[in-house]
């Protein structure tokens, strides 16, 4: 097994691969590269690609061979924010610290550096050095996750439910397709990438599920009682649209408390792991996050 890796060694990894992936042309085309530059660039908590890349190392793989994998997943992932942030779904004007990318590009490039991001996670996932047999089932879980039946199927009912109360099983489902997909494939590909048995994606599966949950929780949290400053995206952004959330349906205290359940559960998934101490303090730093 690899030695333990600090957050601050992944991050540093994730980002000078992600920056290497989106290099510019020299040509016009560099207006939706310099777009998709803008979105990625430092600022993400980037907590799909390190827990991608722990689940690797828990699993007995090469970190540096999953590489590929986890930056595909973060491309997904911030196409999916510059996405959310357009006039037409969430409409707001901020993202990890900056104007968000329409504000910055116009919207027609940042529908284009979504779609360019997309595209790109793929073609990124395929060149990872890994056996075809290994790295076929890892591409099929992140396009399935990345979805209609995944995060764009949990995108579509979040925003049928504006100006609505819907029950908290409808939310549950909603975020677990919105937010839990990404989370759960970075868990489960990171198993893939090691060649895990069953037993470990499972358990992966459970853990990712659970911490998944929890992280949209507290981010509707953060969106009521959050700073701006910190977050760097706007708050009160749901309740301006009447989005159905976890503290708007149960309260405040309700989803506090959840988060708490849930994080426990995530922690209990985590047996079958020998060491598996850093992604214990993940997901309880992530119930306590503050951005
Ligand atoms: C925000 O995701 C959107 C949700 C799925 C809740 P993150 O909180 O992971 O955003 P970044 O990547 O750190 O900017
Ligand atoms: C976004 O949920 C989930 C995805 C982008 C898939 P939110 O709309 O709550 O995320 P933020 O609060 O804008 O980051
Ligand atoms: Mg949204
Ligand atoms: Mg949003
Ligand atoms: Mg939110």
């Amino acid at each position: 097994m690899h030695n333990a890796f600090t957050n601050e060694e992944y991050l540093a990894l994730v980002n000078e691969a992600l920056d290497g992936f989106v290099p510019l042309c020299g040509d016009e085309r560099d207006l939706v590269a310099k777009a998709m530059r803008y979105s990625l660039k430092n600022g993400g908590k980037r907590v799909r690609p390190v827990l991608l890349l722990e689940f690797t190392r828990v699993c007995g793989g090469d970190v540096n061979v999953a590489l590929p994998l986890a930056c595909a997943l973060e491309m997904i992932h911030t196409y999916s924010l510059i996405h959310d942030d357009l006039p037409c779904m969430d409409d707001d004007d901020f993202r990890r610290g900056q104007p968000s990318c329409h504000k910055q590009f116009g919207e027609a490039t940042a529908l284009l550096a979504g779609d360019g991001l997309l595209t790109l996670a793929f073609s990124v996932a395929s060149k990872a050095p890994l056996a075809p047999e290994r790295l076929l089932p890892c591409l099929t879980t992140l396009a399935d996750a990345a979805g209609y039946l995944g995060m764009i199927g949990g995108q579509t009912m979040d925003l049928q439910h504006e100006e609505q109360t819907i029950s908290a099983d409808l939310l549950r489902a909603t975020d677990r397709l919105k937010t839990g997909q990404l989370i759960c494939a970075a868990c489960r590909i990171g198993c893939l990438a090691a060649g895990a048995g069953q037993e470990k994606i499972d358990a992966a599966q459970c853990y990712a599920e659970n911490i998944g949950l929890a992280f949209q929780i507290v981010d509707d949290l953060l969106d009521i009682t959050g700073s701006a400053e910190e977050l760097g995206k706007p708050i009160g952004s749901d309740e301006e649209k009447n989005k159905s959330t976890y503290p708007a349906l149960l309260g405040l205290d309700e989803s506090r408390r959840l988060v708490g359940e849930l994080t426990e559960q995530a922690l209990n998934a985590l047996r079958c792991f020998d060491d598996a101490a850093f992604l214990a303090s993940f997901a309880e730093k992530l119930a306590k996050r503050t951005n």
